[in-house]
């Protein structure tokens, strides 16, 4: 069956600074951000969290949103304007089946993807390209709220992402929200 897509006036909502009150970005993700980082926003709609990440990284960073819906970048791209971070901040479209992140293999240092999974088809692909582009000490933050996936839903995923070479870290606590951070397993044979 055919997974359903936030629909872009959801998007207005995500951007909520209330939001804030509960799932604070800096809170989240200061931990594993610093400047001169390359970030990937993964189904970043309007960029809750890219424009907190576009400050984290600073002005020799870049954080790279990708989202299916050109609508939800567009609004992302007037966000960072406004807000004087568009030379950190890089917005793609991709397909529902495809990242297309090929060019970005092992560059990048820390990747989110926050309420976004299980609008995925190929859950297994996506996590496959995620890794590919990450370097061997990048990590992943995955978090699905709690409202949309079950705990059996999230933990499949984890187990495909673990089937996927990723390695858990940490469950890090989100209000309202699974959440998983994971690294690249890497091998030590060569
Ligand atoms: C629920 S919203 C979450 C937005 C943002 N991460 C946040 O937490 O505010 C999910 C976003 O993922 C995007 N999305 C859905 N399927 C996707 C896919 N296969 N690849 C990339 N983005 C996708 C949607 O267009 C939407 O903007």
């Amino acid at each position: 069956m055919a997974k359903r897509v936030c629909p872009f006036w959801v998007g207005y909502l995500l951007i909520s600074p209330l939001r804030t009150l509960f799932q604070n970005p800096d809170k989240l993700l200061k931990p594993h951000i610093t400047s001169g980082m390359k970030v990937l926003d993964i189904g970043s709609g309007m960029g809750f969290f890219s424009l907190p990440i576009a400050r984290m990284v600073g002005a020799e960073g870049k954080v790279i949103c990708v989202d299916v819906q050109e609508k939800m970048l567009k609004s992302l791209e007037k966000r960072a304007r406004k807000a004087g971070l568009s030379d950190r901040v890089e917005t793609r479209i991709c397909h529902q089946n495809s990242l297309g992140l090929n060019d970005l293999n092992e560059e990048i240092d820390f990747a989110l993807a926050f309420a976004v999974v299980h609008e995925v088809p190929n859950v297994t692909q996506f996590l496959d390209e995620l890794f590919n582009t990450l370097k061997p000490t990048g990590k992943l933050l995955l978090a699905e709220p709690k409202g949309h996936v079950s705990e059996k839903d999230f933990n499949r995923t984890i187990s495909v992402a673990q089937q996927n070479r990723f390695k858990i870290i940490d469950n890090p606590s989100i209000p309202r929200n699974r959440t998983m951070l994971l690294k690249k397993e890497v091998s030590l044979k060569n």
